[in-house]
């Protein structure tokens, strides 16, 4: 089964064909991602409306030029997957409106992914996929949690961040150092350059039993930390490296206190964070030393793609799950149809 995959869930429009007829990795025939970070740069922040409206110019191009990358027509796809949430909703429609139209058009079957969903199983793209049960580690812009799979598509929810999520921390932290928008990446490129030890910052919420994560605080201490400084270039990447290794620490800590609860040795990473080496090396050992592995998608599908969207709609079409061929909007709504709220309203 070949499907078309569609992302718009915020700043990355993303699209790619997926066959499952094909194992692992070559099941990705095409995937392309355009992202809006020039768009959004002098705001500081994603633009919701201005993604929308970029979202409109850039999915159908991409999509003709992922179809010709794999070699392939709109006639020789069997399903479309397209993310229906959690996003913005302005960049949400667009996709869906794409997508639902092009599977009407096509006579195929559409089916709307959970972004999340989508990133948790992106390293099941790759060749030698583990297999569930295992605990996933999802570390994006808006999430941090920590998911025992007990089977595709069965999620517990065993842990998660109480305030920022962990790319939100790298990118308010980049920000307060004065690193240009999207600061999470380049924070950790300074981090290279940085000195381990010479500043040491807090691994939150380690010292007491519980999966859950708080990386408010440690923006704080970096803040504080930053200020009192010389302000150089070298303590600029001596700070953003003790930052990059409390998160890292703190990760890792709960993700080996997750295997121990879930009694597994395999852990599952997903999501932009999921890019950071200093991460990825951190897990690797981690897991390693108790004879398990650390699974991860290459870097470029930790980030928004169109290839985990195309993938978990792929896995959910081949059980014949998809809904009706609607886009759920209502263009013409008489106001006298609402239902009432309440008896003596006013
Ligand atoms: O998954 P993603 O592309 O979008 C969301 O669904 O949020 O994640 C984006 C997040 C951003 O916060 C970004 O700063 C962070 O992932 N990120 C990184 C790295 N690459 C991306 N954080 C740390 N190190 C990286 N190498
Ligand atoms: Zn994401």
């Amino acid at each position: 089964m070949r499907v078309l995959g569609i992302e718009t869930s915020c700043d990355e429009t993303g699209v790619a064909v997926y066959d499952t007829g094909l194992s692992g990795a070559a099941g990705l025939r095409a995937h392309a991602v355009y992202s809006q970070i020039a768009l959004h740069a002098e705001y500081g922040g994603v633009v919701p409306e201005l993604a929308s409206r970029d979202h409109v110019r850039k999915l159908l191009p991409l999509v003709r030029q992922t179809l010709a990358e794999a070699g392939l027509t709109t006639a020789d796809i069997d399903g479309v997957a397209y993310t229906a949430g959690p996003g913005l909703v302005g960049a949400l429609l667009v996709g869906a409106g794409v997508a639902r139209s092009l599977a009407w058009a096509l006579e195929v079957p559409a089916v709307g992914v959970h972004h999340m969903e989508g990133h948790l199983l992106a390293p099941l793209m790759e060749d030698d996929p583990p297999e569930a049960p295992f605990v996933a580690l999802l570390v994006s812009g808006g999430h941090t949690q920590l998911v025992a799979v007990d089977a595709i598509g069965r999620y517990r929810l065993l842990g998660e961040t109480l305030d920022d999520a962990a790319g939100e921390a790298f990118d308010k932290t980049a920000k307060m150092m004065g690193l240009p928008y999207p600061g999470g990446p380049q924070l950790a490129a300074l981090a290279e350059q940085g000195t381990p030890g010479r500043f040491r910052f807090a691994r939150p919420m380690t010292d007491r039993p519980g999966l859950d994560f708080s990386f408010s605080g440690l923006k704080t201490q970096v803040l504080l930390a930053w200020r009192d400084s010389d302000q150089t270039e070298q303590t600029r990447a001596d700070i953003a490296r003790g930052f990059e290794d409390a998160v890292v620490d703190t990760l890792a800590i709960k993700c080996e206190r997750a295997l121990d609860e879930a009694g597994s040795d395999v852990i599952v990473i997903a999501g932009g964070v999921g890019a950071n080496k200093r991460l990825r090396a951190k897990l690797q050992e981690m897991a390693a030393k108790r004879g398990g592995r650390a699974c991860f998608p290459r870097p470029s599908l930790c980030t928004d793609n169109g290839a985990m969207i195309a993938f978990a709609g792929a896995l959910r079409l081949e059980a014949g799950q998809h809904e009706a061929a609607e886009v759920k909007v209502t263009p013409r709504w008489d106001m006298a149809t609402l239902p009432q709220v309440s008896a003596n309203a006013g």
